[in-house]
């Protein structure tokens, strides 16, 4: 299978109501996305799957929303007004702004002198193979001269209040984390929590990215999944320090996450910071990297981040940020794992992931095999023939029905072959179809009998189900159950 090219996902995510640009009328802003109908349900079913795993299955686990706006000296204790910087040049020329620590990863423009100055695309990091020459002026234009570096905050500043001045002066979140630091202890004695346990967060973030980009993958507004999972680093974990043991444990139980909702383990590997590349916080980094298709790029990370930012937070705050191990009898500062996922950059893998191109009977079917618990529509419900009351009263009573556990759409815009072609491309699991023979003909005076066809996604196997068996049916097949199972006990309709 080959991934499909960012365009197409693009085209595909607008053509089918998953992924629209934002303001999109007025020109749209490269930097920001709004998510369409589908793209909405996606997005939840990404966050309430990795809610339920995380934050609500787990014993030692909780769940928090924090604010947004914080106090600003939240991120001076953090030392995101301090160190959350990016370093940026500008082209003298055609006014591109870069990060510079990104240009050798640009393919680059060339007027190559020795071929008259004829125009190349380089691939990153590469010499000409003309002149041998590397790249030193703007990548975009080829022209102009670069700036030196300057370092830029990626904080998006902004007032608490209605006077704009420097006391007012707070910053939308960069990262959800520092909501869960600064409630660290209100989440501990309220909820009576003993060592280890982690505190499980969703929410918006927000970071002024000097090239956002890549679609989703880069916005200057995303979501993120954030857990904070404290650890006493006295104790030892298979006689390893605690906090190192339970890093690699959530590094796997993160991989494995992914793996289990579709991401093709093949696609993802481990990337180890080294420490140049470790934030100012972090021991020890390692990011879950996967093969997006301008190349293996952070899916996400899983950071030690020590006590450094519950020990900021109490040095700025004047508060007391400790955990009493009752069996040392001490006040520790536990250390943290933190894993931490953006909701925007999931989903794009799971998109790419899903999508597919088949040939069936001589034709193109595109379909995007996601995952039962993340599909955004379950089951659609068609009526072959939109002219009869009967069926198309049927199917509206099925959607109903349906729609009461599982999302459920009803469409009969077009012939059932192009319907199913459409629920392909969008990920529907299941189609029912109601039909002549479910609803009878009574100018001929037929019973009907009662059942529908079942079509599934993936092998087009169609089943006919009574529909008084439809909640049963329906209910193993979004579980655990195998559709080869399921359908093993009714008899095949032709397709
Ligand atoms: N609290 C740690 C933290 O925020 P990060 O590596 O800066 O670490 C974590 O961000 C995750 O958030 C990334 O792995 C990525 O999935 C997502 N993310 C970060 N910046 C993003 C952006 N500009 N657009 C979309 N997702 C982003």
């Amino acid at each position: 299978m080959t991934a499909p090219n960012m365009d197409v996902l693009v085209s595909l995510s607008k053509r089918r109501g998953f992924i629209f640009q934002s303001s999109e009328i007025y020109g749209g802003t490269g930097s920001c996305w709004d998510y369409g109908p589908l793209g909405a349900e996606l997005k939840q079913n990404i966050k309430r799957v990795w809610w339920r795993d995380f934050v609500q299955q787990r014993a030692d686990m909780v769940g928090l929303d924090a604010s947004i706006l914080m106090h600003a000296t939240v991120w001076k204790a953090s030392g995101h007004v301090d160190n959350f910087t990016d370093p940026m040049v500008d082209c003298r020329e055609c006014k591109h702004r870069f990060r510079s620590d990104q240009l050798d990863e640009m393919a680059w423009l060339h007027f190559c002198p020795a071929t008259k100055g004829n125009k190349f695309t380089i691939p990153a990091g590469e010499p000409c193979k003309h002149c041998g020459a590397t790249r030193t002026l703007c990548p975009h234009c080829g022209k102009g001269e670069l700036t030196a570096p300057r370092q830029f905050n990626l904080m998006f500043k902004t007032f608490m209040g209605p006077v704009e001045e420097d006391a007012a002066v707070t910053y939308l979140r960069p990262e959800t984390a520092q909501g869960i630091f600064v409630n660290f202890d209100n989440v501990l004695q309220s909820m009576r929590l003993k060592l280890p346990f982690g505190v499980g967060q969703i929410g918006k973030a927000f970071r002024n990215e000097i090239t956002p980009g890549n679609f989703i993958f880069r916005s200057r507004e995303f979501e993120q999944m954030e857990i904070e999972y404290f650890v006493n680093p006295n104790d030892r974990v298979d006689g390893r320090p605690a906090d190192e043991a339970v890093h690699d444990q959530w590094i796997e139980a993160c991989r494995a996450w992914f793996v289990r909702y579709g991401v093709a383990a093949d696609n993802m590997k481990l990337h180890e910071h080294d420490t140049a590349e470790l934030a100012h916080y972090s021991k020890r980094t390692v990011d879950i990297l996967y093969r997006f298709p301008m190349g293996w790029s952070e899916l996400m990370g899983i950071a030690n981040r020590t006590d450094f930012d519950l020990k900021q937070h109490s040095k700025f705050s004047g508060k007391s940020l400790t955990y009493f191990d009752e069996e040392r009898k001490e006040h520790i500062v536990p250390f943290v794992i933190e894993p931490s996922a953006g909701v925007d950059r999931a989903l794009l893998a799971f998109l790419l992931d899903a999508y597919r191109e088949e040939e069936v009977r001589g034709e193109k079917r595109v379909v995007l095999r996601f995952h039962r618990e993340l599909a955004p529509i379950k089951i659609a419900v068609l009526p072959l023939l939109k002219k009869r009351p009967e069926i198309v009263a049927t199917a509206h009573d099925l959607r109903a029905r349906l729609a009461r556990q599982w999302t459920t759409v009803y469409d009969d815009t077009a012939a059932i072959g192009r319907l199913y072609r459409r629920q392909d491309e969008v990920g529907t699991p299941y189609c029912v179809t109601v039909d002549v023979k479910t609803v009878g003909d009574r100018e001929k005076n037929e019973a009907g009998d009662g059942r529908v066809t079942i079509r599934e996604r993936d092998s087009m196997e169609q089943i006919r189900v009574p529909i008084a068996d439809l909640d049963t049916v329906f209910a193993r097949l979004m579980g655990e159950t195998a559709w080869s199972e399921v359908a093993a006990a009714y008899p095949r309709a032709e397709s």
